[in-house]
């Protein structure tokens, strides 16, 4: 770190101005200093006792010096003294996000980019090795998508992957399902129609984040599986007709599911943004969107965007495909990866795919704590 070349007290601004190196003056407010002072947090559980409320509007100094040690603060309402080094105040000055090991750069992908498939990472490897499960946890970051080869028996061989990652999402589908053609099915994907790319679950208050599809058995013609990165689709729409994107990102449209034991509805957009813009989540469901309710000068609007976009999941440069075999997994990021299936003949032979879920936060804690936190 650059030392410390300057600190000036900024009254009016109720601040320290301090300047490292050559580096431009770093302001940190007075209220900022004291509620990230160390002994502000619980010695063991790391979690902030401070009342915040405790500080006055205006707080002030009785004494600001700057030794061998750092930044030496006396506090005038309660004579307290704070201390800070010098390495510290430069890791988290105002205004710098903490590291994020979780933050993988994401490649948005074309078919083009992926000519030999997704990256492929085998079972054993993955249960027994922490670096060859954070390899593959940073692919399935980095693409969206990573598949698992190798897995021995039944569903419990995937369940044991995921649960390598984190704990099971739960839904009104179970901990666990089963993709089979079913007598008297409650959603399409338990029959033996093709599934349209979709994301699964948009009518959940927060769809399930990794999606984990096992192959047991695919020996029925047909049943091939579809992915496209929705996040690249999304980025080309933006590219190409910026107001489309705006309108599915500001447009809520009902999602509803319901059986003879939930109705789990919700209204969003079709891309949800985070405060800074940046697409973080896409529902795209036509099976599970519900009557669409807008006004009619909206629904216009938001059915030619709509219709874009799905024209766009059609195109072959985005859509991956090919036909799992029996031991191979498939984990993708369900709001981002859209993933799909062609039809298959289940008089031709058995075909039957063991799912599951875990959620983007642990996820990411995992892949945090594989690399030290
Ligand atoms: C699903 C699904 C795909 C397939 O179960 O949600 O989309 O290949 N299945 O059967
Ligand atoms: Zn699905």
């Amino acid at each position: 770190m650059p030392a410390l070349r300057h600190l000036e007290h900024v009254e009016r601004a109720s601040a320290l101005r301090l300047t490292f190196g050559d580096n431009a003056p770093c302001l940190f407010p007075l209220v900022w200093l004291r509620d990230n002072c160390a002994s502000g947090f619980h010695p063991l559980t790391h979690e902030r006792t401070f009342d915040l409320l405790s500080l006055p509007d205006d707080p002030a100094l009785d004494d600001c010096q700057w030794d061998e040690h750092g930044l030496r603060l006396v506090w005038s309402h309660d004579g307290q003294v704070s201390q800070f080094s010098a390495e510290w105040l430069w890791d988290h000055r105002p205004g710098v996000q903490r590291h994020d090991a979780a933050q993988v750069p994401q490649r948005l992908w074309r078919v083009e980019d992926l000519v030999d498939g997704p990256s492929r990472h085998e079972a054993t490897a993955v249960m027994q090795s922490d670096s060859a499960l954070l390899a593959f946890l940073q692919a399935l970051a980095k693409d969206g998508l990573a598949v698992v080869h190798g897995l021995v028996g039944d569903g419990q061989a995937s369940v044991a992957v995921a649960e390598r990652i984190g704990f099971l999402r739960r839904t009104n589908f179970g901990l666990t399902f089963e993709v089979v053609n079913m007598p008297d099915p409650n959603n399409l994907a338990y029959t033996s129609l093709a599934l349209p790319l979709h994301t699964d679950l948009p009518n959940q208050e927060m769809p399930p984040g990794l999606q984990f599809l096992h192959c047991i058995a695919n020996e029925a013609s047909g049943g091939d599986s579809v992915f496209a990165d929705g996040f690249a689709i999304a980025r080309d729409l933006m590219a190409e007709h910026p107001e489309d994107f705006a309108v599915l990102s500001q447009v809520s449209v009902p999602f509803r599911f319901f059986d003879r034991e939930y109705d789990i509805r919700i209204r969003r957009p079709v891309f949800t943004l985070d405060p800074s813009g940046r697409l973080t989540d896409l529902r795209f469901n036509a099976h599970i969107t519900d009557l669409i309710d807008l006004p009619g000068d909206v629904a216009g609007a938001w059915y030619r965007a709509y219709r874009r976009l799905m024209r766009m999941t059609r195109s072959p440069e985005y859509r991956l495909t090919f036909k799992m075999r029996s031991g191979e997994m498939v984990a993708f990021d369900n709001r981002r990866v859209l993933h799909g299936r062609t039809e298959f003949d289940p008089s031709s032979g058995k075909r039957h795919l063991h799912g599951c879920y875990v959620d983007r936060g642990e996820f990411e804690s995992r892949l945090r704590m594989l690399q030290g936190g």
